[in-house]
């Protein structure tokens, strides 16, 4: 099968080294060894989410962790901040799991703005909130550190924001932020294979996860407390992922924290000049854009289809046609994970010879 590397915004591409790591033999979950590696990548985990709290690998994607955290932590009512395609299904989700919820909806592309959380928290009427930092489907980045400064007017309200695409891209102090649940996909930044998820929950969240009764097995944040205390996990674990994270946790120790975070910004620099330079529109509102993926309004009218065909067979890669509801009048390029800025500019000449023939 020819191997097509994929710009589109997770599943990306994982590189060699990872993928060696990732088909290592595997080893028993209840023996010393995996102790010994769970306990080996505790340190890399909290230094990329800035907490004290212990990190855990959920064997589920994104979702089981988002709607472990509304079985965990909602017994009032949650806010769902939506914009975009995953934070409008965090609703769905948690009226599927039986809980109150209450809409935040802005148009696809703009942020959530902490006034208009300010305004529906100080109805008392909620105990949670469900945020998206960077909504991939739009390509939009929601401002969480002012986010973070209203809700600390809140203690008693759960906050829960997916940084399933930021996560590792750029900086998400966790502790001084004072986030209770933040979680992210294997798939995306970090560049691992799909089917995973990390994520770290506060002390104020323990504590309120164990007043709910019916929080569940799979997703107790308390069971995997109670297990990671002796670097276990409450199940049979994806053990191939806790060793592709040993590598990537090496491969970032090698780069630096401080140059991960430049070269992310950087590429989704070289992104948007070019979507500027081309007369292309941004999806997003301005000054909102994502650092890990570019957004591009298709106002030139494009077939985006017809370009990914021909990225494809040309150069054994695809971008993204756009997702949800704007799929064709909008198109999404990843610059996350392992791409150099060398890298982003040549998918960008790619692009543009495309178009060229379009
Ligand atoms: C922001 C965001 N949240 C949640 C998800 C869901 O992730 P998964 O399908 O891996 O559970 C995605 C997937 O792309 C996402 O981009």
């Amino acid at each position: 099968m020819t191997h097509i590397k994929l710009f589109s915004p997770g599943p990306i591409e994982v590189s060699e080294k990872t993928m060696r790591a990732f088909s290592r033999p595997m080893i028993g979950h209840r023996s010393k060894d995996f102790q010994t590696l769970n306990a080996a990548i505790q340190p890399g985990l909290q230094e990329l989410f800035f907490t004290k709290q212990p990190v855990f690998v959920s064997t589920s994607s994104a979702w089981g962790v988002m709607e472990g955290a509304l079985r965990n932590l909602v017994s009032k009512k949650v806010l769902c901040c939506m914009s975009g395609a995953f934070s409008d299904k965090w609703f769905d989700v948690a009226k599927k799991c039986g809980k109150q919820a209450d809409a935040l909806q802005v148009e696809w592309g703009q942020p959530i703005l902490p006034e208009a959380i300010e305004a529906k928290l100080a109805t008392g009427e909620f105990d949670a909130i469900t945020l998206i930092h960077n909504e991939t489907s739009t390509g939009t980045m929601n401002p969480l550190t002012e986010i973070a400064a209203v809700m600390k007017k809140f203690p008693d309200v759960m906050f829960i924001v997916d940084c399933v695409s930021s996560f590792s891209g750029m900086k998400i102090p966790f502790d001084e932020l004072g986030i209770d649940v933040m979680l992210a996909g294997t798939q995306k930044a970090l560049a691992l294979p799909a089917g995973a998820a990390v994520f770290t929950v506060s002390e104020k969240a323990y504590a309120k996860a164990a007043t709910i009764k019916d929080r569940g097995y799979y997703f107790d944040f308390l069971e995997f407390k109670k297990n990671q205390e002796s670097d276990m996990t409450p199940t049979t674990p994806s053990i191939s992922h806790f060793y592709a994270l040993q590598s990537k946790l090496e491969d970032i120790a090698a780069e630096g924290l401080e140059n991960r975070y430049a070269r992310h910004l950087e590429n989704a620099k070289v992104t948007r000049a070019w979507v500027k330079e081309r007369g292309f529109a941004f999806f997003p509102k301005e000054g909102y854009e994502s650092i890990t993926l570019t957004c591009v309004a298709n106002n030139k009218g494009i077939d985006v289809a017809k370009l990914n065909s021909l990225l494809k067979t040309k150069h054994s890669c695809v971008i993204d046609g756009g997702y949800g509801k704007i799929k064709g009048t909008s198109f999404r390029i990843s610059h996350m994970g392992d791409e150099s800025t060398e890298n982003i500019k040549q998918l960008l000449g790619w692009i543009d010879g495309c178009i060229a023939e379009l």
